[in-house]
C-alpha cells in the first residue's frame, strides 16, 4: 500500500462510525472520578459528573451520537470560537490589533501576564482574549451574546438558548474576569464599560448545547467553511484554516502540547466539561463529561477524543 495515503475515515467496509464510538464509550469509563467539575460557576457543579455523550458529524451530513449525546450542557469557552469566527468574519484583521495569535502558556483565566504585555491578550481564546473580542462585537451589535447564539445555532440547524441561571450564577461570582476587564479598560484594549462586557461574556458563556448540534455547528471549520447544515458557505477557506491554526496552538490553553500529543486535531474545550474537535476535511466531533483537569479539560472528554482519534487513525499531525 501506498505509505504516505492517509487510511479513510471510517475504514467504512470494517468499522462503522456508531461502532468506534460504542467501543470509546466503553474504554473511558476507567477515567471517571479523576477530575472534578468546575465548581466556581455554582449552576456547573450541580451537573452530574458521571454524564457522557459524543457525537460526530460528518462532512457528507451524516452524523453520529453516543451515550447522552442529544442533552444540552454549557458552552462556556467553546463560544469563543464562534464569538471569534462572527469577529473575523465582520471585521477581518483588525481583530489582530486588539489581541495575539500565541499560546499563552497561562491558565485561561491567568492576570498578570495582561499587565505585563500592555493589555493585549496573548490569544482570542484566554479570558482576555476572549473579553476583547466580545468588546469588538459590542462595537457593531447591541447585544453579542444573542449574536453568538443565534450563529451557533443556525450552524446547528436548530435555535438554541442560553442557560439564565448559569449566567447568572458565573455573574454572582466573576471578580477574576471583572478584574481582567478592568485592567484592559484601563489599558485601552476594551473600550465599553467593563462590566458590560462582563455581562455579555458571562450570557454567551451560558449558551446550552448538545453533542450532536455543536458538531454540526463546527462542520464549516473541517468543510473549507461550507456548512452542509445551511447548505452555504459561512467563512472563507483561508478563515477556516487560520481558525483551525489558532484551535490547534492555543483551544486547549496550558495543556494545549499535551491535547496535542495525545489526539492531533485543533480543538476547543469549556468549563462545561465540553470539547469540540476538528477533522480537517472529514468532520467534527463534540465531546461532553463534567469532570475538569487542572487545566479546566474534560478529563474523559480527552480520553474520548485520544481513543477516537487512534480508532480513526484522524490525528491531523
Ligand atoms: O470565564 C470563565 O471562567 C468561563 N465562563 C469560561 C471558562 C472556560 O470555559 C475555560 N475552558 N475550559
Amino acid at each position: 500500500s501506498e505509505p504516505l495515503m492517509r487510511r479513510p475515515l471510517p475504514p467504512k467496509e470494517v468499522t462503522s462510525l456508531d461502532d468506534v464510538l460504542h467501543e470509546v464509550s466503553v474504554l473511558v469509563k476507567p477515567h471517571f472520578g479523576k477530575g472534578r467539575p468546575a465548581d466556581y460557576i455554582s449552576e456547573l457543579a450541580a451537573v452530574d459528573p458521571m454524564k457522557f455523550g459524543m457525537a460526530v458529524a460528518t462532512i457528507e451530513g451524516e452524523d453520529y451520537g453516543v451515550g447522552d449525546a442529544d442533552e444540552s450542557f454549557s458552552a462556556q469557552s467553546i463560544t469563543k470560537l464562534f464569538a471569534l469566527g462572527l469577529a473575523l468574519n465582520r471585521l477581518g484583521d483588525e481583530v489582530w490589533t486588539r489581541v495575539g495569535k500565541e499560546p499563552s502558556g497561562t491558565p485561561f483565566n491567568y492576570l498578570s501576564q495582561l499587565e505585563q504585555e500592555a493589555g493585549v491578550p496573548r490569544n482570542p481564546f484566554i479570558n482576555a482574549g476572549a473579553l476583547a473580542i466580545t468588546d469588538i462585537l459590542l462595537d457593531v451589535v447591541k447585544a453579542p451574546a444573542h449574536l453568538v447564539r443565534d450563529f451557533m445555532g443556525v450552524l446547528a440547524g436548530e435555535p438554541l438558548s442560553i442557560d439564565d441561571a448559569v449566567a447568572k450564577s458565573e455573574m454572582d461570582t466573576a471578580y477574576k474576569n471583572r478584574a481582567i476587564a478592568n485592567l484592559m479598560r484601563a489599558q485601552g484594549t476594551i473600550t465599553h464599560d467593563p462590566a458590560a462586557v462582563i455581562e455579555a461574556y458571562c450570557r454567551q458563556c451560558a449558551v446550552s448545547i448538545t453533542c450532536r448540534q455543536l458538531a454540526k455547528a463546527a462542520l464549516p471549520l473541517a468543510a473549507a467553511g461550507y456548512s452542509p447544515v445551511m447548505e452555504e458557505s459561512i467563512f472563507p477557506e483561508r478563515l477556516t484554516r487560520r481558525l483551525n491554526a489558532l484551535l490547534l496552538t492555543c483551544g486547549i490553553y496550558d495543556s494545549v502540547g499535551s491535547f496535542a500529543y495525545r489526539v492531533g486535531l485543533p480543538a476547543k474545550s469549556g468549563v462545561g466539561g465540553g470539547i469540540v474537535a476538528v477533522i480537517p476535511g472529514r468532520a467534527a466531533v463534540a465531546v461532553w463529561s463534567p469532570e475538569l483537569d487542572r487545566y479546566g479539560t474534560s478529563v474523559v472528554g480527552v480520553s474520548a477524543l485520544e481513543h477516537f482519534s487512534r480508532l480513526t487513525n484522524c490525528s491531523v499531525l
